[in-house]
């Protein structure tokens, strides 16, 4: 069996002493794994992604993250670990509109504490021509479709080379179209290896992963295998070449 990525004990979380959101939350994450983590609204799946990304803290209960025990580390300790293990993609994108596509893909090494130089650049730029956007390096979010700015954030959520890629709702901003280049773009991303959580509302979205996660009132209500969606007719490759090395 494939390496764990993260386990989740026990997870609870209490906003307040009434409000209590996940109660007690068990999960184990292996490498390569692609889950979609459903539910209705209100069923805990952004607390729980928010917990996840070290980006909340459980009230109590283990969460062990590449072997380390995260459920207790000091805000400073998660951002760290935030920068190092884990890659982002929103619903809004969440670029910096003053910064150009490989500027923006540049954020998450700054955050590590890495100097930018040349070799930097030339794997940013690497990752923008991934994601189909090597004509654009120098464009701004305003200046891109939205379509395009997602792209641009799943290349930002890859050059810390993560070994998670949490996507909260990834699509819910784009039309059917540009949503299926999108998910065809992560299905490749998964298929060469890289483990993603992603949060939908939507059968459609979800059906491109190979594991759903149900939530409903702070519990897992069910978790299954699925079968991806094939991909469709002449879908692109991905040029895996700017990959190696690159993310
Ligand atoms: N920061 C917060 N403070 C207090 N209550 C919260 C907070 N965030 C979420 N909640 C509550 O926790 C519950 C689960 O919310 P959430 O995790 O956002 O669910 P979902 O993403 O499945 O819609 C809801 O009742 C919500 O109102
Ligand atoms: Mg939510």
């Amino acid at each position: 069996m494939a390496n764990e990525v993260l386990e989740l004990e026990g997870i609870n979380k209490f906003y307040t002493e009434s409000l209590h959101v996940l109660k007690g939350i068990d999960l184990t994450v292996r490498e390569g794994e692609f889950i979609a983590l459903m539910g209705p609204s209100g069923s805990g799946k952004s607390t729980l992604l928010n917990i996840l990304g070290c980006l909340d803290k459980p009230t109590n209960g283990g969460y062990f993250l590449g072997g380390q025990d995260v459920s207790s580390m000091s805000d400073s300790q998660l951002s760290s670990i935030r920068s190092r293990y884990l890659g982002f993609i929103f619903q809004q994108y969440n670029l910096l509109p003053q910064y150009t596509v490989v500027e923006n893909i540049e954020v998450p090494l700054i955050y590590q504490g890495i100097r930018l130089d040349s070799s930097t650049k030339k794997r940013c730029e690497a990752l923008a021509e991934l994601v189909g956007l090597g004509h654009r390096l120098d464009h701004r979010p305003m200046q891109l479709s939205g379509g395009q700015q997602q792209r641009v954030a799943i290349a930002r959520s890859l050059v810390n080379k993560p070994q998670l890629i949490l996507a909260d709702e990834p699509t819910g901003n784009l039309d059917s179209k540009t949503s299926l280049e999108i998910m065809v773009m992560l299905s490749r991303l998964n298929e060469m290896g890289k483990t993603i959580i992603m949060v939908t509302h939507e059968n459609d979205i979800a059906g491109w992963a190979r594991r759903i996660v149900r939530m409903r009132d702070g519990n897992i209500e069910s978790d299954e295998a699925n079968e991806p969606w094939p991909l469709p007719e002449g879908a692109p490759e991905l040029p895996v070449h700017l990959l190696e090395g690159a993310a």
